[in-house]
């Protein structure tokens, strides 16, 4: 039987880690896997999930099963941070979450649902998107297509021409929009082009399904769900997928959300009926260590208080990397114009060199980062800013 097996690729972003790992040069930068690190390179567990996690332990006293919906109250609180508690949608009670394993299991969760609603479904995904997103829609089933996005010539989006791509969909088809820090390129939508494009939305009827993996990592918690909590204003049907992740940093704990958004509430508990049939027969029921930590924190004001000072000491940190890198690029005498990484958005923005170049930069100086180009800016320290910084030189150099 398995030897009609043909061996898979290791994944283009997974697979740096297990390299970087075994690398045993000293200098060795990790730019690869989009994860935070702090000032040493460490992803450090925040202080306010310790809190939480000492709370949990001491009252947390049975491990029954929960469902497939995982807690109902962590669905709530997740439902309203992204859309926000007086959102239309909120208060006409026209949405309904689940818990997922992270936000991939919330995109898997979302593409079995879309496959119920047709099972001839065309998803369109932006170019280029997160290197997992054909794989998970294709593995389900779903056909996938692509609409302009980043351009790489001009570190600029293309946003006639993404909107010309977007007005051929079909009502029936779904379109896949990053909620804010756009992994690969960090160029996101401006709240005046989300605005266009929920215009578009409307026009067209196609359902949005929005990535919400880095909320808070942007520009704030709320400004980085301007588009989540317009789109559910103003369109009947929509997904949301989104992660607790990198703004809890409760990476291996795989806890995120699936929210449908239907057009009333009798419609939202059919839709619901239905997530939690896919749910059942893809996983049974969400981990529930990483909810429950997530509701303490969101139960507590002075959690969550702490929990928003962590989240914006990791954004400007990464903001500050931005700017470092543009400027000791610069003082290395490189003469090619990299400021656009100090206006790009959130954990990635492409460096723009080619595959060789990403090629000897691994090779040579041990400096990883996924092929494309795309360097996770969290990986940046003080530390290796300047070898980074020489090694990218030398590689443009020759
Ligand atoms: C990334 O893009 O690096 C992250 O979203 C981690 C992952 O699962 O790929």
């Amino acid at each position: 039987m398995f030897n009609t097996l043909n061996a898979m690729p290791a994944d283009p972003i997974l697979g740096l880690l297990t390299q970087y790992r075994l690398d045993p040069n000293p200098n060795k930068v990790d730019l690869g896997v989009g994860v935070y690190k702090d000032e040493v390179g460490h992803t450090p567990i925040l202080k306010c999930v310790k809190h939480a996690e000492r709370h949990r332990f001491e009252t947390e006293d049975t491990k029954v099963y929960i469902g497939p919906t995982g807690s109902p109250h962590f669905n709530d609180l997740m439902t309203k941070l992204a859309f926000s508690h007086h959102n239309p949608a909120v208060i006409t009670n026209r949405i309904r979450t689940v818990s997922t394993p992270g936000g991939t299991g919330a995109l898997r969760v979302a593409a079995d649902f879309i496959k119920r609603c047709r099972t001839d479904a065309t998803i369109w995904v932006s170019s280029p998107t997160w290197a997992n997103h054909n794989g998970l829609f294709e593995a389900a089933g779903i056909k996938v297509k692509t609409y302009p996005y980043y351009d790489h010539d001009n570190k600029s989006l293309k946003f006639d021409e993404m909107k010309a791509a977007l007005a051929k969909a079909n009502p029936t088809d779904v379109v896949l929009l990053h909620a804010c820090c756009h992994n690969p390129s960090g160029m996101d939508l401006t709240p005046s082009q989300w605005d266009e494009i929920i215009t578009l939305t409307k026009n067209i009827g196609f359902t949005p399904l929005i990535d919400m993996a880095y909320q808070g990592f942007g520009e704030g918690v709320d400004e980085d769900a301007y588009g989540v909590r317009q789109m559910a204003a103003h369109v009947d049907n929509m997904i949301l997928c989104s992660s607790c992740s990198k703004n809890f940093g409760l990476y291996r704990e795989r806890i995120g959300a699936c929210s449908i958004v239907a057009k009333d509430s009798p419609s939202a508990d059919v839709a619901f009926s239905v997530l939690l049939y896919v749910v059942r027969c893809l996983y049974s029921m969400p981990p529930a260590h990483g909810a429950a930590i997530v509701e303490t924190i969101l139960d507590s004001a002075e959690l969550t208080q702490e929990w928003l000072a962590e989240l914006a000491q990791m954004r400007d940190r990464i903001n500050g990397n931005r700017s470092m890198l543009v400027e000791k690029l610069k003082a290395k005498g490189v003469k090619r114009d990299f400021s656009f990484i100090a206006k790009q958005k959130g954990m990635f923005s492409f460096l723009g060199i080619t595959p060789e170049q990403v090629a000897r930069l691994q090779t040579e100086f041990s400096i990883y980062m996924v092929d494309s180009s795309r360097i996770s800016i969290a990986g940046i320290s003080e530390d290796n800013v300047d070898y980074l910084a020489s090694s990218i030189a030398k590689v443009l150099e020759e």
